[in-house]
């Protein structure tokens, strides 16, 4: 595939590696050359397969908007922009595109939400339930988008909205702590990623399954078809 990244970050020059290692053609664009989305036009786009975003909230939606109006599938991994999440897949679900979106593209966390979604049946025998979510001092939104699926995911099974503390210290990649305390006991739930290829190398096969898709999905959907 010929697949376009937009944004020369932490996470967005992993995905660039992870695409080449799967034979992929990539390029990748940086902020001073897209500046709302302007680099985004059909014309530009010709001959690329999939946009794959990892740039940040004030961006990512002048970035989603300029490639539905292409007409191409993207991949957005940048979080931080869910409260425009009704009007983004309106847009998309009138237009004929693709877009697979994901506050966490690893299979790891994952597999994590359904055991939080399994263990949060202690909600209803006397537990008390919170959230905790670590990440590097630079990260620009709190709380994460995965500690935000993480108590959605809780929600669903349980009825009830459990409290998010977010710490922004060092350089943790992103921890994500569940903890149900009794009075008899205490259960810990912990996922802890120790880089960020795992989120990469999710949103390359993502870009993959998109591939002659249209539609509004999320990776939580459709990780086990990758
Ligand atoms: N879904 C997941 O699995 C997952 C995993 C990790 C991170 N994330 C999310 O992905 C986003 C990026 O994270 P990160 O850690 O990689 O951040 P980062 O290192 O700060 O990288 C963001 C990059 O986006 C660039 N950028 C900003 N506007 C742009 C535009 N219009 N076009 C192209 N590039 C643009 C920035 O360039 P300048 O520095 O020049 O402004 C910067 O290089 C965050 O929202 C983060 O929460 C999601």
């Amino acid at each position: 595939m010929n697949i376009l990244i937009l944004g020369r970050g932490k996470t967005g020059s992993l995905v660039a590696e992870a695409a080449r290692e799967r034979k992929h053609e990539v390029r990748v664009l940086a902020s001073a050359e897209n500046p709302h989305g302007s680099a985004l036009t059909a014309d530009n786009l010709r001959g690329i397969d999939a946009v794959i975003d990892f740039t940040t909230p004030a961006a990512v939606i002048a970035n989603i908007s300029a490639c539905i109006h292409a007409g191409k599938n993207i991949v957005v991994g940048t979080t931080g922009w869910y409260d425009e999440l009704a009007r983004v897949r309106e847009m998309v679900e009138s237009s004929g595109v693709g877009l697979l979106y994901g506050a966490n593209f690893s299979v790891g966390i994952n597999l994590f939400f359904e055991i939080a979604r399994t263990a949060s049946a202690a909600l209803r025998h006397q537990y008390f339930g919170q959230i905790f979510e670590r990440h590097h001092a630079h990260k620009k939104d709190a709380p994460s988008g995965t500690a935000l699926m993480l108590q959605k995911a809780i929600r669903e099974s349980s009825g009830k909205d459990l409290e998010i503390t977010s710490f922004r210290e060092g350089d943790v990649v992103g921890m994500h702590e569940v903890v149900f305390a009794s009075s008899n006991d205490d259960i810990y739930l912990c996922h802890d990623a120790k880089s960020r290829r795992g989120f990469a190398e999710g949103a390359v096969l993502g870009a993959e399954w998109l591939a002659g898709k249209k539609g509004f999905f999320d990776f939580r959907d459709v990780w086990r078809e990758l």
